[in-house]
C-alpha cells in the first residue's frame, strides 16, 4: 500500500484555521502537459487559532516559485503540501506551480475530457490545481484569469473581461476551495434568461460540445428556470450573480458539481432528447438541475466548516430537490420513489460493514462518504425535523438559518440551533439521529379493551463497529387507525415516539381497529410488526394513505417472496387478484399502478430472507422472482393488451408526469406480456418506438426474455455514434444477462472496442450493471467476484474515487452462508493487498473487511 497507516481525521480534533485570506487572483496558463498556475493570495493570521503554523495543502504539484512580499521564500515540502515561515502578520504569498491535466484520469483537480479543460475541486481537489489551504472554512473572493486559446474560458462569479486569448472572471461572494471551477473548450451555449424576484436579469447557458450535444439542452434551460421560480416561491431564495452556468463534460465520477455560477454536469445528467432519453432520464435530469441551483444557498451562500458537516449541504439540498420534484410531478409517486432508493442503498449500507452515522465522527478519505446515509439519509432527517415543527416553524426556522449563517462555514448544531431556537423545542433527542448509525427498528404490539386502543411500540438500534448500546431517538410515527368497513377512525397523527418503549392509546372506539403506520414513510425506521395477510390485503384495499397502501402491497410480495424461496411455497392467488384488481382501477394514477406492480428486487428479496435468518440464495431468488412474474402475467393475461392499448400515449413526445406514468404502467404492462407472446408485442413496439422510453422498454422487455438478438444488433447500429444511448446498451446486458451467461456476457462487453474503461459512464454501465444482476454476480463458483475484483484492481491507479464506490458491490457478504461469504472476502482480500493500492480503495475495503 502506498500509504502503509493512512491518517484518519476526527470530527473531536476541529481546529480553526491558522490563517484566513482576504482576496485569491489565480492565473491559468492552460497546456495539456504543463499547465501554469499563478497564485497571488493575501493571507492574514487568524485571531481564533490556536494552531499558528503556516501549513497549505498541495498533492501532485511541481512548484515552479515562490514569495512572500515579494521575496523569494523556500518552503518546506511535505506528503500533503508545504510549511513555510511567515510574519506573524498579514502578507501577501505568491507562487507558481505546474501541473498536467492531460494526464490526470482521477478527473480530480484539472483535468481534460473530450478535448476541454475542466474541474472537480470538491472535496479536496483543489489542491491538486495550486498550494492553498483546501479547506471549506476558509472562504475568499477569487479573480481568475485564463490564458488559452480555447474559444470559451468561464470560470466563477461574472465576467469582467476578455481579449484574444484571455478572460477574466470575478467572483464577489466568499467560497472555499471545493467551489472552485474553470472550463475551456470549444463549447456551444443554449441560452435563456432569467429575472429574479428583486428584479435582477440574469444571463443563463448550457454549454456543451456543438453537434449533436447541442441540441438536447433545452430541458435542461427548461429546468433550471423552474428551479430558479422554485426556490424563490418556496423558500425565498434569489440568484445573487448575472450569469448562471452550466457546462457538460463526458468523464465525471459523479452526477454533477455545484460550483458557484459554474455548474459542472456529467454529460448523462443533463443531455436528453426524446430519441435518446428515457423518462426516467429526464426526471433525474430535472432534479440534479434542481439538486445543484439549490445548492446556490444551501451549500454556497451557507457553506459547511468541515466535511464531517457534509450532510449540512447534501441532506438539506437532496431534501429541497425532492419537494421540488414531488411539486412538479406526483408527490406520492416521489415519496414512493425516494423511499424505494433510502431502502434499496441506504438499509442497505446501514445493515452492512459500512454503516456510519448521517454526520461521521472520522473518516480517512472524505470521497469516501458521499454516502447513502449522508445525502438520503440526511434528507430524511430534515422532513422528520419539518414534521415534528409544522410546516410554518419549518419555513421560519430555515430563514433564521439563512439569515444567521449567510456567508458563513456552519455547522449541525448551528442548523438544530435554529430550529430550536424558533421552536423553543429541545432538539437534543433528536440530534442523535446524525451521530448514531443504523437503521432503528420498531416492534410493535397492540391491544383493544373496552373502546380503548393501545399501541406499544418498541424501539431498538443495533450496535455498530463504531458504538454499542445506543440511546433512543426521538421518532415521529405518523399513524392513522381503521375501521373493519375501511372508514377511517382516527386520521394521521404524529406519535412521538421517544422511549425506548411507549404506549399510545386511542378512546372511544367501538371495535378493534387496524392500524395503518408510518404513514408516508414519516421516519427512516424498519417496523417490525406480526401482521396477517388479510391485514395486509385489507390496508392494500383501504388504506387512504397512498403510501401504506402501496406498502401494504409490498409488504405481502416481500414476505410472500421470503416464502416461496424458503418454503417452495407458491405465489398468493389473494396477492394476484388484489393486483389485478389496481391495475384496472382508473380511480389511481398509472404512475401508481405501475408501482404496485413492481416487486421487491432480487436484492430486497436476500435482505429479507437473511433478516429472517435464512442465508440467501442468489440463484433461487431469481428464479422464484421469475416464476412470481410469471405468474403474475397469466392471471392477469386477459387484462394485459387492454390496459396496454389504453395506456397508448399519442401526439408529441413529452417528460411530462402524465405521459411518463401512462408509459411507465403500459410498459409494464408490454414486460408481462413478453412472457406469454414470444415477443411479438415488445417487437413491435421496438420497430415503431418514435422515443427512447418506448423503444429501451421495448429491449427490455426482449433481452429479459432471451429475445432480444436481432433487436441489440438494431439498437448498435443505429446509436453507435451517441455515448449516452451506448451506455444504456451496454448496462442493459450487463444488467439483464441470465445468471449461467452473466460472465460471459460482462467478459464479452468488456472485450468490446467502445469499452472505454477509463469513462466512468461506461464503466459503471458494464461492471455497476453486473454487480446489480444478483444471481450473475453471486454466481455460485466465485466467478462474478473474481470478474469486479479484476477491474477494480485495474481502475484503481486510473480512478480511486469510482473505484472505491463500486467496491460497494461487496458490501453485503455478511448476510450470505459461510462459503459465499469465504469467497467474496477472498475477492475483498485480492483487492486489499494489491501494492500501491490508493487511499480511498484501501479505506473501502478495509472496512468492509473488519465488518
Ligand atoms: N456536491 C456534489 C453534489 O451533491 C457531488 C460531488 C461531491 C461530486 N464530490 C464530487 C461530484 C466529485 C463530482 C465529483 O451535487
Ligand atoms: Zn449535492
Amino acid at each position: 500500500m502506498k500509504d502503509a497507516s493512512p491518517q484518519t481525521i476526527y470530527l473531536a480534533d476541529y481546529q480553526p484555521p491558522a490563517f484566513l485570506i482576504d482576496g485569491v487572483h489565480l492565473t491559468f496558463r492552460l497546456s495539456p502537459k504543463a499547465t501554469r498556475v499563478i497564485s497571488r493570495i493575501r493571507f492574514r493570521p487568524n485571531p481564533d487559532a490556536t494552531d499558528t503554523t503556516f501549513t497549505l495543502h498541495g498533492q501532485d504539484l511541481k512548484l515552479v516559485n515562490a514569495q512572500i512580499d515579494g521575496a523569494d521564500v523556500s518552503p518546506t515540502l511535505t506528503d500533503n503540501g508545504l510549511t513555510c515561515d511567515v510574519p506573524d502578520a498579514p502578507f501577501v504569498w505568491d507562487a507558481e506551480v505546474e501541473i498536467a491535466p492531460d494526464g490526470n484520469t482521477a478527473l480530480e483537480g484539472l483535468y481534460m475530457s473530450g478535448g476541454m479543460y475542466c474541474t472537480q475541486c470538491e472535496a479536496e481537489g483543489f489542491r491538486k490545481i495550486t498550494y492553498y489551504p483546501d479547506r471549506p472554512d476558509v472562504m475568499a473572493v477569487f479573480t481568475v484569469r485564463i490564458e488559452s486559446d480555447m474559444p470559451v474560458m468561464l470560470s466563477n462569479g461574472n465576467p469582467v473581461g476578455s481579449g484574444a486569448g484571455w478572460a477574466e472572471w470575478h467572483d464577489s461572494w466568499p467560497k472555499p476551495a471545493y467551489l472552485f471551477a474553470l472550463v475551456a473548450g470549444d463549447l456551444v451555449a443554449t441560452s435563456g434568461s432569467f429575472t429574479t424576484m428583486n428584479g435582477d436579469d440574469v444571463a443563463l447557458n448550457i454549454y456543451v460540445r456543438p453537434r449533436p450535444d447541442e441540441a438536447k439542452c433545452d430541458f435542461a434551460l427548461d429546468a433550471l428556470i423552474r428551479s430558479m421560480k422554485w426556490d424563490e416561491k418556496v423558500y425565498g431564495r434569489a440568484y445573487d450573480l448575472d450569469i448562471f452556468n452550466i457546462v457538460a463534460v463526458d468523464d465525471f465520477n459523479m452526477g454533477a458539481m455545484e460550483n458557484k455560477g459554474l455548474n459542472i454536469f456529467n454529460s448523462s445528467c443533463v443531455l436528453a432528447s426524446p430519441t435518446t432519453s428515457t423518462d426516467a432520464d429526464y426526471e433525474r435530469i430535472e432534479a440534479i438541475i434542481a439538486h445543484e441551483y439549490f445548492h446556490n444557498w444551501t451549500g454556497n451562500r451557507v457553506t459547511c466548516r468541515d466535511w464531517f458537516q457534509l450532510c449540512l449541504k447534501e441532506g438539506l439540498t437532496v431534501y429541497r430537490d425532492q419537494q421540488f420534484t414531488a411539486d412538479m410531478r406526483s408527490a406520492p409517486v416521489k415519496r414512493i420513489d425516494d423511499a424505494l432508493d433510502l431502502r434499496a442503498y441506504q438499509f442497505r449500507e446501514d445493515a452492512g460493514p459500512l454503516a456510519h452515522p448521517v454526520r461521521p465522527a472520522s473518516f480517512v478519505e472524505i470521497n469516501n462518504f458521499y454516502t447513502a446515509t449522508v445525502y438520503e439519509k440526511g434528507a430524511e432527517l430534515i422532513g422528520m425535523l419539518k414534521l415534528l415543527v409544522g410546516d410554518d416553524p419549518y419555513a421560519k426556522a430555515v430563514t433564521l438559518y439563512f439569515d444567521r449563517h449567510d456567508g458563513q462555514a456552519a455547522t449541525i448544531e448551528d442548523w438544530l440551533a435554529a430550529f430550536a431556537d424558533t421552536t423553543g423545542r429541545d432538539l437534543t433527542q433528536f440530534a442523535l439521529w446524525y451521530a448514531q448509525a443504523g437503521t432503528p427498528e420498531i416492534t410493535v404490539t397492540d391491544q383493544f379493551d373496552n373502546g380503548t386502543y393501545t399501541l406499544t411500540l418498541r424501539q431498538s438500534l443495533r450496535d455498530t463497529d463504531d458504538m454499542a448500546d445506543k440511546q433512543p431517538m426521538h421518532i415521529p410515527v405518523a399513524a392513522g387507525l381503521l375501521a373493519s368497513s375501511g372508514a377511517e377512525v382516527v386520521p394521521t397523527t404524529v406519535l412521538e415516539l421517544t422511549e425506548v418503549e411507549q404506549s399510545f392509546t386511542f378512546d372511544n372506539l367501538t371495535e378493534k381497529p387496524i392500524p395503518s403506520l408510518l404513514r408516508g414513510f414519516s421516519a427512516p425506521v424498519i417496523i417490525k410488526r406480526q401482521q396477517t395477510a388479510d391485514e395486509r390485503l385489507f390496508l392494500l384495499a383501504h388504506d387512504t394513505d397512498p403510501f401504506n397502501k402501496w406498502e401494504a402491497g409490498r409488504q405481502f410480495a416481500s414476505d410472500m417472496l421470503v416464502g416461496m424461496v424458503r418454503d417452495d411455497a407458491a405465489p398468493d392467488a389473494r396477492y394476484l387478484t388484489a393486483l389485478t384488481g389496481l391495475i384496472t382501477d382508473k380511480a389511481l394514477d398509472p404512475a401508481y399502478r405501475a408501482l404496485m406492480l413492481a416487486l421487491p428486487s432480487q436484492d430486497d428479496t436476500a435482505r429479507a430472507l437473511a433478516d429472517a435468518g435464512h442465508a440467501p440464495e442468489p440463484q433461487k431468488i431469481y428464479l422464484v422472482h421469475e416464476s412470481l412474474r410469471y405468474a403474475m402475467a397469466e392471471h392477469m393475461q386477459d387484462r394485459l393488451p387492454q390496459i396496454y392499448a389504453a395506456m397508448h400515449v399519442a401526439g408529441p413526445y413529452s417528460p411530462d408526469a402524465k405521459d411518463a406514468g401512462q408509459r411507465s404502467l403500459g410498459n409494464a404492462m408490454l414486460g408481462l406480456m413478453t412472457r406469454l407472446d414470444g415477443g411479438k408485442q415488445a417487437s413491435a413496439q421496438f420497430a415503431q418506438a418514435d422515443n427512447m422510453t418506448q423503444q429501451m422498454s421495448a429491449l427490455r422487455a426482449l433481452v429479459a426474455q432471451g429475445h432480444g438478438a436481432d433487436a441489440l444488433a438494431a439498437f448498435r447500429t443505429q446509436w453507435a455514434q451517441d455515448r449516452l444511448v451506448m451506455d444504456k446498451w451496454f448496462g442493459l446486458q450487463a444488467v439483464l444477462a441470465s445468471p449461467e451467461h452473466a460472465v460471459a456476457t460482462v467478459n464479452m462487453l468488456t472485450q468490446d472496442a467502445d469499452f472505454n474503461w477509463k469513462n466512468p459512464n461506461r464503466f459503471r454501465a458494464v461492471l455497476g450493471g453486473f454487480a446489480a444482476n444478483a444471481a450473475g454476480f453471486h454466481a455460485a463458483d466465485g466467478s462474478g467476484y473474481a470478474l469486479l475484483a479484476d477491474w477494480l484492481i485495474r481502475l484503481d491507479p486510473v480512478n480511486p474515487q469510482t473505484t472505491a464506490r463500486m467496491a460497494k458491490a461487496f458490501e453485503t457478504w455478511p448476510r450470505y452462508a459461510p462459503d459465499r461469504q469465504a469467497k467474496m472476502k477472498a475477492a475483498l482480500q485480492r483487492i486489499a493487498h494489491t501494492p500501491e493500492l490508493s487511499r480511498d480503495t484501501a479505506e473501502m475495503v478495509a472496512r468492509m473487511l473488519k465488518g
